[in-house]
């Protein structure tokens, strides 16, 4: 029998200084602060000057959050990235952060579920520590969406932003850590929402602009209807197999593409927004990375009390979605 839950140990984000607002983009193609904030509730998002690489903001993340679990790199045994925008195919981000923070004791590997990949990672880790083949797991969600996003294009450019958010899982006292959890992933949906690498089909060439190739395109009602569906439904199910009423959740973290949607969700599952962790006016859609930058934003800010129950949910490109559910403390 395991003598111990698996849980959130510490936090840790980065967000760059460099700050593009609405009114920066109203700059820069046909679109106003009114729309964006309307349809999207986004102000401003932070992005990564044009030669650094992605893998630094993970790394400080990283740091932050291996701090505040009271640990060193040395303590950690596996190092799981979530990204969706690499900043190579190989070395993976795993072994370039592990280089970065001397986690010299650390196996290291990507994973991609995009918006999704940190929710996965969560339950990847979860395994791990559970049947104690590993005690420490660093999960660093590390995304520069600015590096794949056409700036010439207003359907797509207005929305996303870069940032790194990382957690240190290991063990804690039985009562608390992850208690329930969720994952799907619907394949048949996946031409919604798409970034060419090292491939692309004539299809997917069209729909972009000339020369802009390996930039992310999504058809974005599409992708509204799915979000708003996956949302409710993954936090529902993963309330129901923790046997918990709805209003025994203090606090839901979910992924920030759109506050439309997250009210969206809120109003269909009856909960008071208050509940619910909203960041994405200061970040914009920062995919994988939205949950645990959010997570880390609450937990300094005080709102994150031990014996909380807490939901992370996330839905995305593949497409993709899951949550956690889980009690707050060490
Ligand atoms: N500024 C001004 N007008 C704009 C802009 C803009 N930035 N963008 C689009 N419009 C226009 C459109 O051209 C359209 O004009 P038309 O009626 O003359 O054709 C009009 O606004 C309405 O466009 P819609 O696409 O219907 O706008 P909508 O209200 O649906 O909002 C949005 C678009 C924000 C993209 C929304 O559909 C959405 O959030 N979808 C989900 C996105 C999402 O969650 N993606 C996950 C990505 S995560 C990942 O894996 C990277």
């Amino acid at each position: 029998m395991v003598e111990f839950g698996v849980g959130i140990l510490g936090t840790g984000k980065y967000l760059p200084e460099r700050i593009l607002t609405n009114e920066d983009l109203e700059k820069m193609v046909d679109t106003s602060d009114d729309w964006i904030v309307r349809r999207t509730g986004m102000k401003r998002r932070h992005l990564l000057d044009d030669n650094t690489p992605s893998y630094v903001m993970g790394a400080e993340a990283a740091k932050l959050a291996i701090e505040d679990a009271g640990l060193t790199p040395s303590d950690i045994d596996l190092i799981i990235v979530s990204t969706e925008t690499p900043d190579y195919l190989s070395p993976s981000m795993a072994c370039l952060i592990q280089k970065a923070i001397n986690a010299e004791n650390a196996a290291a590997f990507d994973v991609n579920a995009a918006c999704t990949g940190f929710v996965y990672s969560l339950i990847i880790a979860q395994q791990f520590i559970q049947t104690g083949y590993y005690k420490n797991v660093l999960i660093v969600a590390n995304e520069g969406l600015s590096r794949v996003v056409d700036w010439q294009n207003r359907n797509t450019c207005v929305l996303f932003g870069d940032a790194a958010g990382a957690v240190v899982l290991g063990r804690v006292d039985k009562k608390y850590g992850i208690q329930e959890s969720y994952l799907a992933s619907f394949g048949s949906l996946g031409h919604n929402l798409t970034i060419p690498c090292c491939y692309i089909s004539e299809e997917d060439r069209q729909k972009r602009n000339e020369g802009k190739e390996r930039v992310v395109w999504q058809d974005g009602s599409e992708v509204f209807t799915f979000a708003v569906r996956s949302m409710t439904d993954s936090i529902m199910k993963v309330v129901e197999k923790a046997n918990k009423p709805m209003e025994d959740v203090d606090l839901i973290v979910p992924h920030q593409a759109n506050l439309r949607i997250i009210n969206g969700a809120a109003k269909r599952l009856d909960v008071d927004e208050s509940k619910i962790s909203v960041i994405l006016h200061e970040t914009g859609n920062i995919s994988s990375a939205s949950v645990p930058v959010a997570l880390d934003m609450e937990s300094k800010r005080g709102r994150l009390n031990n014996g909380d129950t807490v939901v992370l949910v996330a839905f995305g490109g593949g497409l993709t979605c899951g949550s956690v559910l889980l009690t707050w403390g060490k």
